[in-house]
């Protein structure tokens, strides 16, 4: 079976962390390359936390600077990740430069190699994607689909309304929702669901490799954050459930549903808004996650990790 070329559009954040693991070291994945992105960090940290991630894990995968700001509105950053956006993780310096090529004209480059082969997986403001449809609209030829982190069908959580990485650019968010590509949605409806409760963690501390130990101690350092943020057991691990459903769908259980998101400055900005029943009379332009199958995921994250 081929496997299937994917980029990984990261803001690293330790979860983001766990999604480059997944996709650089389990073998259904040839993942093309590591596209950077500001948003819980200002880029120039969340691309130094991309190399260092890289370089820690063995992973010789090229990694390329993209936008450094939201397309219209103010900068925002997360404080779940801290100062450094990997808080709490003690990694040594890259060994490897940022490529000199922007992310947008890698993920256009690549994207004219495919006919529709290549599958984008962002998992942090839409910027990057937005950007290198704006700049090459041809590209939808070579993308056979996106699967993104992001959007809440329910309750937001960097407001009541909105999730994370779409509050950050909602713009941009509208462009990729409106561009015509097949589009999954794995929002919180699915990921809040993903929190790794301590017998998953131990599970990951017994492959026993530096690996599983940065995950671990990335992981009680996310904890700790999450814990602090009100009534969480455990870290959220949202970012890797979008890798996993490309690498088997069968992990998340979706639903068709036509999403758009608001772009209106106010109480609202940046929600995604969904309707599986096409009460807004607009037919489905998205599939959405609303669930995942537990043991699904974290076997496939093991197995993953166990490939060091
Ligand atoms: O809302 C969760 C998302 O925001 C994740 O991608 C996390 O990394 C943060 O970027
Ligand atoms: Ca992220």
């Amino acid at each position: 079976m081929d496997k299937i070329k994917v980029i990984l559009d990261v803001d690293p954040g330790h979860d983001d962390m766990v999604a480059i693991l997944l996709a650089a070291k389990h073998p259904r994945l040839d993942l093309r390359g590591i596209t950077v992105v500001a948003g819980n960090q200002t880029l120039d940290k969340t691309v130094q936390n991309a190399l260092r991630i890289c370089t820690h894990a063995g992973i010789d995968v090229p990694v390329y600077a993209g936008m450094s700001r939201p397309l219209l509105r103010d900068q925002v950053v997360s404080t779940v990740h801290g100062e450094s956006g990997l808080d709490g993780v003690e990694l040594g310096p890259p060994a490897r430069q940022v490529e000199e090529q922007h992310a947008v004209d890698f993920i256009i480059e690549e994207a004219r190699k495919c006919h529709k082969e290549l599958v984008l997986i962002p998992v942090g403001p839409l910027t990057n994607i937005a950007m290198a449809l704006l700049r090459e609209p041809r590209i939808v030829e070579g993308i056979k689909e996106i699967v993104l982190m992001g959007g809440a069908c329910g309750q937001g959580n960097i407001t009541p309304s909105a999730e994370f990485n779409i509050f950050v650019d909602p713009e941009a968010a509208q462009i990729v929702f409106t561009s015509g590509l097949p589009v999954t949605m794995v929002g919180l409806d699915a990921t809040n669901q993903a929190v790794v409760y301590p017998p998953v963690l131990e599970r990951i501390r017994g492959i026993g490799s530096r690996v599983s130990k940065m995950v671990v101690d990335s992981m009680l350092a996310y904890g700790a954050a999450y814990k602090a943020l009100g009534d969480w057991e455990g870290p959220v691990l949202h970012d890797p459930c979008a890798v996993a459903y490309v690498i088997d769908p069968s992990v998340l259980k979706v639903k068709k549903a036509w999403v758009d998101v608001e772009t209106a400055r106010g109480l609202t900005y940046g929600r995604t808004v969904c309707d599986y029943s096409e009460t807004a009379g607009k037919p489905a332009n998205a599939q959405v996650a609303v669930g995942i199958d537990h043991k699904k995921l974290w076997d496939l994250l093991i197995y993953a990790l166990e490939q060091d």
